[in-house]
């Protein structure tokens, strides 16, 4: 009998592990879970005898991919696989993927509700903005990107976007204007939305030069993944520009430096919050569970990013 690993530092909600131990256990197999766990042993352990994984950012390592010894599958519950490494998987075999579109309108809220926060000075004394009229830079069209541009555009702000790996057309079918270079994009817009990946190109890829481009009283807003930022850049930036704002999901590295710094203009979560609803973790662990099923049982391999 197949072994399903469910194994979140960050647990899903009840009702998604409900429903991941209804597919696994409807087709079959049997249902392991690791929860909240804080010692990188326990993972190493809970591994051993698994033929398949679920992992939201948890960190699959190729100390992991050792242990796992029957591991067959690991699913990445969510858009971002950088906590996973496919080299290692790839090495053993292993097919790795991710639950692209799943958890993407819980971060596209979070990016608007960022935005108003932001515009609210934190919710704080003092006369605010509004974001309607303003101008939003979608960085990065995909899934995120896209439904951070159809809810903003209910806010009656004006979309821009840039993404090289999207068709111009496809963008501006949906009401976006878009613009031919990043750099374009910050000197342009009032807010910045980051959808872009964490990879050896794009980490430290929004720098001083970048930010400093923005116009004034601009907003950068992050619910991408941190190492994107090169922060020691933006610092540099925020210390020549008082009027430049920065919240991201999950706290910078130098997140206490900032806010000592730059008080209310800077803001991380403590935890990353972008996917934590519950529709969210229903709709990426079910499809994290049956896409497993469907591997092992029909050898279906959509959604492999380790090709
Ligand atoms: C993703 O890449 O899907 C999001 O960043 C969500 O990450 P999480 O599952 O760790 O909350």
């Amino acid at each position: 009998m197949a072994k399903v690993l469910v194994a979140t530092e960050k647990p899903f909600a009840k009702a998604a592990v409900d429903g991941i131990r209804k597919i696994v256990e409807g087709a079959g197999f049997e249902l392991a879970l690791l929860e909240k766990y804080t010692d990188k042993a326990d993972l190493l352990k809970a591994v051993a005898d698994v033929d398949a994984l679920i992992v939201r950012s948890d960190k699959v390592t190729a100390e992991v991919v050792e242990a796992a010894k029957n591991l067959k599958i690991v699913v990445r519950a969510g858009a971002g696989y950088d906590n996973l490494d496919l080299a290692a998987c790839s090495a053993k075999g292993i097919v790795a993927m991710n639950t692209p579109g799943q958890n993407s309108n819980a971060v596209a809220e979070l990016a608007l509700g960022m935005m108003i926060f932001m515009a609210r000075n934190q919710y704080t004394a003092g006369t605010g903005a509004e974001i309607k009229g303003k101008k939003l830079g979608i960085h990065a069209y995909g899934n995120v990107g896209k439904l951070v541009a159809s809810h903003a555009r209910g806010f009656g702000m004006e979309i821009y976007a840039f993404d090289p790996f999207v068709k111009k057309e496809d963008m501006e079918k949906e009401g976006v204007k878009v613009v031919d270079s990043v750099e374009a994009l910050y000197s342009t817009c009032d807010y910045v939305s980051l959808h872009i990946p964490a990879n050896d190109k794009t980490k430290k890829s929004i720098n001083f030069d970048l930010i400093s481009k923005m116009p004034k009283g601009a907003t950068l807003v992050n619910t991408a993944r941190k190492e994107v930022i090169d922060e020691e850049g933006l610092i540099k930036a925020f210390e020549a520009r008082t009027d430049l704002k920065y919240a991201t999901d999950i706290m910078a590295d130098a997140h206490a430096t900032m806010v000592e710094k730059f008080g209310t203009r800077v803001f991380g979560t403590p935890k990353k919050m972008g996917a934590e609803t519950a529709e969210a973790n229903i709709n990426a662990g079910l499809a994290s569970a049956n896409q497993i099923v469907n591997f092992i049982k029909n050898g279906d391999r959509t959604f492999q990013v380790n090709k």
